[in-house]
């Protein structure tokens, strides 16, 4: 029995967002079933959420374990999943310390406010720049859309937060350019997702944290889309050799439930004294609950090793069907979070092609106008991506011969 409808949308709902016209109902595995029961293999994973895919028994039972002992408390308490949760995110990572929010954006503004309180503290107040990155994408709150690269999110609203400078990633010359010892901290994705599934260069990563040292500047890396195995690291700054001064942390890290978190070093955290930053929900035992089931699973070696693997499959099938209907020009990105960019002929349809895979049974995602997205569960399964990529040759195939 249906008795909500797409319509409803439109009449009830805020309009900043136009969703797809099917509604799902349940989900299991990398696969989702709609209000009529039409099946679709998941390659989208809710934006780099659902790690794990759907409903992973993994993540059922620590949430209905928890659900039926402690909700909530407010950070008056604290409890024993944020606790357990936090020592094991230490214990994965280059941070001591750990602020829990509830969504990336959240984390992040928590990143940029601990920066410059730092370099209020330590400095003074004309250390408060921060520089970021063209088509960086860091949430939608004020602040964090702000140092955001792409002005459209933040035009329209008012005076912006201010001393925020955005320059070309990958572009040492500029980078250089740009900081002094003005700067406060340089906010970037160790590998741009909503901007395109740009990868850093190697030099440029390793000029970025000398320049940041040198300057005495933060390096900030925003790992709301690459952490959590998304790349076949734990952690994708684990594979770039440069490690971060804060790391935000959010999507894949509750499955699906939400969750994000702040991570950084003892000597930055005591700058966050009682009473400077905060939230109600953040470390919510439910929420941490979750998440530690999550992050316990997904950073075994052989899920880690898992995720290389599937890059493979997906680079291959991929390859493969380009070759029978040559639509794009280039595959990018690492782990499971994978772009494929349109050729000339093709620039501005990733649309379509979502549209068209939508229509054959098939959930991608888009990055821009000119790429199409890939980031599924983490553990999908070979037979689901030979399944996914049966259904994307077919919708590729309607496209180019139409
Ligand atoms: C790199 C990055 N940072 C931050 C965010 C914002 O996360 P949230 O929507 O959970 O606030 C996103 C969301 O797409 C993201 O990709």
């Amino acid at each position: 029995m249906t008795d909500v409808t797409r319509k409803d949308f439109d009449e009830v709902m805020v309009p900043c967002y136009n969703p797809m016209s099917v509604i799902p109902v349940r989900g299991e595995g990398a696969r989702i079933w709609d209000q009529q029961d039409k099946e679709y293999v998941d390659f989208a994973g809710g934006i780099a959420v659902s790690c794990l895919g759907h409903c992973h028994p993994v993540m059922v039972e620590a949430l209905t374990k928890q659900a039926n002992q402690l909700w909530h408390l407010s950070n008056v308490m604290t409890n024993e999943p944020a606790l357990r949760l936090a020592k094991k995110l230490v214990e994965l990572s280059f941070a001591d310390k750990v602020f829990f929010a509830n969504s990336g954006a959240e984390a992040n503004e928590a990143a940029l406010k601990l920066a410059r309180r730092y370099a209020v503290d330590e400095f003074g107040e004309h250390k408060s720049k921060i520089i970021a990155f063209n088509q960086g994408f860091h949430g939608r709150t004020f602040f964090t859309v702000t140092v955001g690269g792409q002005s459209a999110y933040s035009d329209g609203f008012g005076p912006k937060p201010g001393d925020i400078d955005h320059i070309p990633y990958n572009d040492i010359k500029a980078f250089e350019a740009a900081i002094s010892d003005e700067t406060c901290a340089v906010m970037m994705e160790p590998l741009q997702g909503e901007g395109g599934i740009i990868a850093p260069t190697s030099e440029f990563v390793q000029t970025v944290r000398e320049l940041c040292d040198k300057h005495n500047a933060l390096l900030i890396f925003d790992e709301v889309q690459t952490g959590n195995g998304r790349t076949g690291d734990f952690y994708a700054y684990q594979g770039l050799g440069v490690t971060p001064d804060i790391l935000s942390t959010a999507k894949s890290l509750g499955g699906g439930f939400p969750v994000g978190a702040m991570m950084t070093t003892e000597k930055l955290a005591k700058h966050l004294k009682i009473g400077t930053h905060g939230s109600t929900y953040g470390g919510n035992p439910l929420a941490c609950a979750v998440a530690e089931a999550v992050v316990g699973h997904v950073s075994q070696p052989d899920v880690l090793q898992g995720v290389k693997e599937r890059e493979g499959l997906f680079r291959t099938e991929l390859e493969r069907i380009n070759a029978k209907y040559p639509i794009f020009a280039e595959f990018r990105g690492k782990g499971l979070l994978l772009g494929a960019e349109l050729n000339d002929d093709w620039k501005g349809r990733s649309r379509d092609v979502l549209v068209a895979a939508g229509e054959e049974g098939l959930m991608v995602l888009i990055a821009g106008a000119n790429v199409v997205r890939f980031t599924p569960s983490l553990v999908i399964t070979p037979e689901e991506i030979k399944q996914g990529f049966e259904r994307f040759e077919a919708a590729v195939a309607k496209l180019y011969n139409a």
